[in-house]
């Protein structure tokens, strides 16, 4: 059957926010963080520790986390490099993710860097990083289709998901960047993974709503044994390097899904709600997402 209960973590103030035309105020970060985490989130991914000149949006990353560093919560943050690593380890990081590809474009494009290269540069950070004690995720981007390979072959995802594991990475989020997967190949994904030795117990998985396929591809994943979902507040984001990339999943539409199936999340739907929408009112859009709509008109 399915699981009692699952675990969201939260990527609004992180991927939801990197890809913003129009930087948003740090206080207004500092606030989307602590009304997430008073809506009941309990992993809430802060913001990343990369190249200011790559993504200008996290750049107040220093200025940030201090504000939000003692939030009763896990508050994740992104790392690519032992410079990173660093940075957040300074200002009292608890819990880092590297970010790999399954493919090389992406890898050249999001990190400048091989698939190998990037694997290479990663194993430092996650070694250090479980020396101080730290929690690690390793994200793998384009794990069922990229917007210059087309689909992306499951063995070629297992290989890099099998090394971030290797490494040491606590736990693995596999990310649909672009939005391309359907529940089929979600779950051939899944079993191929398990047989090649990765338990689904370490498996986080991270959709993209571009084709509406999110919440498909959530129950797929669910009926699998996946208890760890990606979301972002409101639809918040896509990719600064993979221009095709629209909308994570929204965090209320997953949440309203798991609240039908009487699946626990501990999320607040309404204080989730109003948050998206004041954020929604702060960068002069509507949420994409329609549970937003749905309970902002009633
Ligand atoms: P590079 O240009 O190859 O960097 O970029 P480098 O290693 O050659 O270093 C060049 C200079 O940058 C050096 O300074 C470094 O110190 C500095 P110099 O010596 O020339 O004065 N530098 C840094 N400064 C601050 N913080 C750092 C840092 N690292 C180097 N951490 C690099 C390589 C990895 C740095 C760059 O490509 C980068 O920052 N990429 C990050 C891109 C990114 O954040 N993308 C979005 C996240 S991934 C994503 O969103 C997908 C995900 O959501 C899942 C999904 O949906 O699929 C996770
Ligand atoms: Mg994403």
């Amino acid at each position: 059957g399915l699981p009692a209960r699952v675990r969201i973590h939260e990527v609004g103030p992180r991927d939801g926010l990197q890809n913003e035309k129009t930087a948003v105020p740090t206080d207004v970060k500092a606030e989307f963080i602590r009304r997430l985490v008073a809506a009941g989130l309990t992993t809430v991914e802060a913001t990343s520790f990369v190249h200011p000149k790559w993504v200008p949006q996290l750049a107040d990353a220093e200025d940030l986390f201090p504000q939000v560093r003692d939030l009763p919560v896990r508050l994740p943050v992104l790392v690519p490099n032992e410079r990173g690593l660093d940075r957040a380890l300074t200002l009292g990081a608890r819990e880092v993710a590297v970010f790999a590809s399954a493919t090389e474009s992406f890898a050249k494009a999001n990190l400048n860097r091989t698939v190998d290269e990037a694997l290479a540069m990663f194993a430092p950070v996650v070694t250090r990083a479980a020396e101080a004690g730290l929690k690690v995720r390793g994200y793998l981007s384009m794990c069922f289709g990229d917007p210059w390979e087309g689909p992306v072959p499951i063995e070629q995802v297992v290989r890099v998901t099998k090394a971030l594991a290797d490494m040491g990475c606590d736990e693995l989020s596999l990310g649909d960047t672009i939005g391309v997967a359907t529940p089929g190949h979600v779950k051939a994904l899944l079993t191929a993974l398990n047989e090649a030795g990765v338990p689904t117990s370490r498996i986080a998985v991270h959709f993209h709503d571009t084709y509406g396929q999110a919440l498909a591809n959530a129950y797929a994943a669910l009926e699998h044994g996946v208890t760890v979902f990606d979301a972002s507040a409101g639809g918040l984001g896509g990719c600064p390097y993979a221009k095709s990339a629209t909308g994570n999943l929204a965090t209320e539409d997953l949440v309203w899904m798991l609240r039908g199936l009487g699946i626990e999340t501990g999320v607040d739907l309404a204080a989730l709600t109003a948050t998206s929408g004041w954020m929604a009112d702060h960068l002069g859009r509507p949420s994409p997402s329609r549970t937003v709509r749905a309970l902002s008109h009633k």
